[in-house]
């Protein structure tokens, strides 16, 4: 009988467009998905967007939108972005589609009423607290960096907020809750992860406010409209909206799979089960969380505006097959589970070193060979015994590691079948036997290899779907359909006719022209832009500039027409941190506040001019729509403070009043 797999991903926010750290996260799912339907197991993969609260309506309204036409439009790029990086999501599903609203209202009931413990699982009471808008969740000062409360993850001061709100009675579950790790101890993945989890509960769980009044788009609270859910009890419900619409997916729930980025953790392997409990239903199977993909060291992500569009870095890579050789990468490189660093140079060096050599190169080290070897009559010698018991133990490693939630561990399997084919190939010595007439010994080494490659071509299905297909077409067998209840993991050593034909077709990894890979390597990796050098260059220190003298007019520039001025996106901003820059003892490396989501990183050359300490709260005008400038090791300035030079010496502009950052500057 089959078994059956829901794997679910984060529903992504929509401030935010699909980027190379949210494209991880689906397609490390989509790979889990494509395995079980290969096993003929009853498969569900979700996906989707998470389209509620205060971040969106800020959002929407800065834009001068209505939420829901601003989020229309968002999740339509998710949506169509997923296909084109070969994500084979089964349904996608919205925050506000009424197939999850109505859902999330009967949670919210079901949890109301359940009079499961002495005192009711939801109250109406209070909240003060310290909120990041950015991740939507309240902290507490030890939770947030100081000096200034900002937040750990979005390095932004966090607002106070006050306001009456409902309470999940969150305190009421920390036995409930260790209890059921103790008995589900495989819960969270992987396993090193629940440590943390259990010391978050040990350390005192705080009632949960689950609802808000200070802003509307969300969804009401059932008999108390002036409140709208707090919307991770909104979002974290999405896994469950997806399948109780639908009678034949309801059974689906015992076998969830969350995949979520550490950061996420706690809402899902602690909030989401305990309001699970709180409403008498079971938790999910797994939550599994992974580290970050980082660039330099740092998360990659909008805040930090590091990111790469991973459609256009596939198809610069191949047309044909970059959508697999990036999912191959992001699978193999960083171990699934822990934090790794992009690099475009390592995803190119893997492009040859083992996708090109290793298993493109294996297709072609038969072609010459198989015209010949059809006059020989195939037998296996203990060579091949050999291949054959290294290609099943790794067909096996490799399920396992795929039933383990561990596609990187499949990989090293399936490459391990690869090293040995290889060295199949050098100990084989075709050339040798096709010198010397031998066509037994031909037809032996030929049909082995295209048996072992029919084989891969499964293997690598999940991750490569396209090379997939590509090595199967060579092979001229049929395509790969996935069928509930036939599985087709191909454990056993496939057995092929000789002289079964076989289409000379192209490379599937044609080698690339150095040129060509310098050209990727510039377009991918953040750059240094067009940008003026910073006035501050030659500065000397405050201290020892000389009194003020009348200043010389400036150079006369010309005049620009009004329109050329009003491009500038000009803020004020409000600098949250500066730290010096090892080095360079010019810049400073400035965390401005310039209204956005987060804020933004500026590379300052005045540090002759101020100490860092100095400037930390300091308001300044910040050019913010100056095209990025990199200064290297991974600065990358996002725009440039405004300063007035005299005699070499510097002093920031700053507005008069108390304008707050993001006022516009013109
Ligand atoms: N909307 C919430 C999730 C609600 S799920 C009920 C959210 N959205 S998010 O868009 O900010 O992030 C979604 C996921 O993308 C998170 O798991 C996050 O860890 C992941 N990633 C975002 N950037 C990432 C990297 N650079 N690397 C790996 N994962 C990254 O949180």
């Amino acid at each position: 009988m089959a078994s059956r797999f829901y794997v679910t991903t984060p529903i992504y926010y929509i401030n935010d467009v699909p980027h190379l750290g949210s494209a991880y996260t689906t397609i490390a799912a989509d790979v889990l998905a494509r395995y079980h339907r290969l096993r003929g197991d009853e498969t569900l993969f979700l996906t989707g967007t998470d389209e509620h609260g205060l971040k969106i309506q800020r959002v929407a309204a800065e834009k001068g939108m209505d939420p829901k036409a601003y989020a229309d439009g968002i999740a339509e790029k998710f949506r169509e972005t997923w296909p084109r990086l070969s994500c084979s999501f089964d349904d996608f599903i919205r925050t506000t589609e009424p197939r999850h609203e109505d859902h999330v209202q009967a949670l919210w009931r079901a949890i109301r009423d359940n009079p499961n413990k002495a005192e009711p699982n939801i109250y109406l009471g209070h909240y003060e607290g310290l909120y990041c808008v950015g991740c939507e969740a309240y902290y507490t000062e030890k939770d947030l960096d100081q000096p200034g409360n900002l937040c750990k993850q979005h390095k932004t001061p966090v607002e106070t907020l006050k306001e009456e709100s409902y309470f999940f009675r969150l305190s009421a579950y920390a036995d409930d809750l260790l209890a059921y790790y103790e008995a589900h101890p495989d819960f969270v993945q992987p396993p090193g992860r629940l440590n943390e989890v259990r010391s978050f509960i040990k350390a005192g769980l705080q009632d949960l406010s689950v609802s808000r009044t200070t802003f509307q788009w969300g969804i009401p609270v059932p008999d108390d409209p002036r409140h709208v859910m707090f919307v991770w009890f909104d979002a974290l419900t999405n896994y469950r909206s997806a399948i109780l619409e639908r009678p034949d997916r309801e059974q689906l729930w015992a076998q969830a799979v969350h995949l979520v980025g550490k950061d996420i953790l706690r809402f899902h392997a602690v909030y989401w089960p305990a309001f699970l409990l709180a409403a008498g239903l079971p938790p999910p199977k797994h939550v599994f969380a992974h580290g970050f993909l980082t660039y330099n060291g740092e998360k990659m992500g909008k805040s930090l505006r590091n990111t790469i569009s991973p459609v256009a870095l596939a198809e610069a890579i191949s047309p044909e097959v970059g959508v697999d050789v990036l999912r191959y990468c992001l699978m193999r490189a960083i171990s699934f589970g822990q934090d790794g660093d992009f690099s475009i140079r390592d995803v190119l060096q893997r492009y040859q070193s083992e996708l090109a050599d290793k298993l493109g190169n294996l297709v072609n080290r038969v072609l010459p060979f198989d015209e010949p070897s059809r006059q020989g009559r195939a037998e296996r010698g203990p060579l091949e015994q050999k291949l054959q018991a290294a290609y099943e133990a790794g067909a096996e490693a490799a399920a396992k590691a795929f039933d383990e939630l561990s596609p990187t561990r499949a990989l090293d399997a399936i490459w391990g079948v690869l090293f040995a084919a290889n060295d199949y190939v050098d100990k084989a010595t075709p050339w040798a036997s096709n010198k010397k007439g031998e066509w037994d010994k031909l037809a032996t080494f030929v049909t082995t290899t295209l048996e072992l490659l029919d084989g891969v071509s499964v293997m690598v299905a999940p991750v490569m779907p396209r090379v997939s297909a590509m090595i199967r077409e060579r092979l001229a067998l049929p395509p790969l359909v996935a069928e509930v209840g036939a599985d087709r993991w191909p454990t056993t050593f496939p057995t092929r006719p000789l002289g079964a034909p076989f289409a000379r077709l192209g490379a599937i990894f044609p080698r690339f022209e150095k040129e060509r890979e310098a050209e990727i390597i510039a377009e991918f990796t953040p750059k240094a832009a067009e940008v003026p050098a910073l006035p501050a260059a030659e500065a000397k220190p405050a201290a020892e500039a000389k009194p003020a003298e009348p200043a010389a007019p400036p150079e006369a520039k010309g005049t620009v027409a009004y329109d050329d001025f009003a491009k500038l996106d000009l803020r004020v901003g409000v600098v949250v941190s500066a730290d010096r820059v090892k080095k360079k003892d010019k810049l400073l490396d400035l965390r401005v506040d310039t209204g956005d989501a987060a804020p933004r990183r500026i590379i300052a050359g005045i540090a002759a001019a101020y100490a860092p300490e100095a400037l930390v709260g300091k308001r300044v005008v910040v050019l913010c729509n100056l095209a990025p400038r990199d200064f290297g090791k991974g600065l990358v300035s996002e725009g440039m403070i405004l300063a007035a030079e005299h005699g070499g010496a510097l002093s920031v502009v700053t507005p008069d009043g108390d304008k707050p950052a993001g006022s516009k500057v013109s």
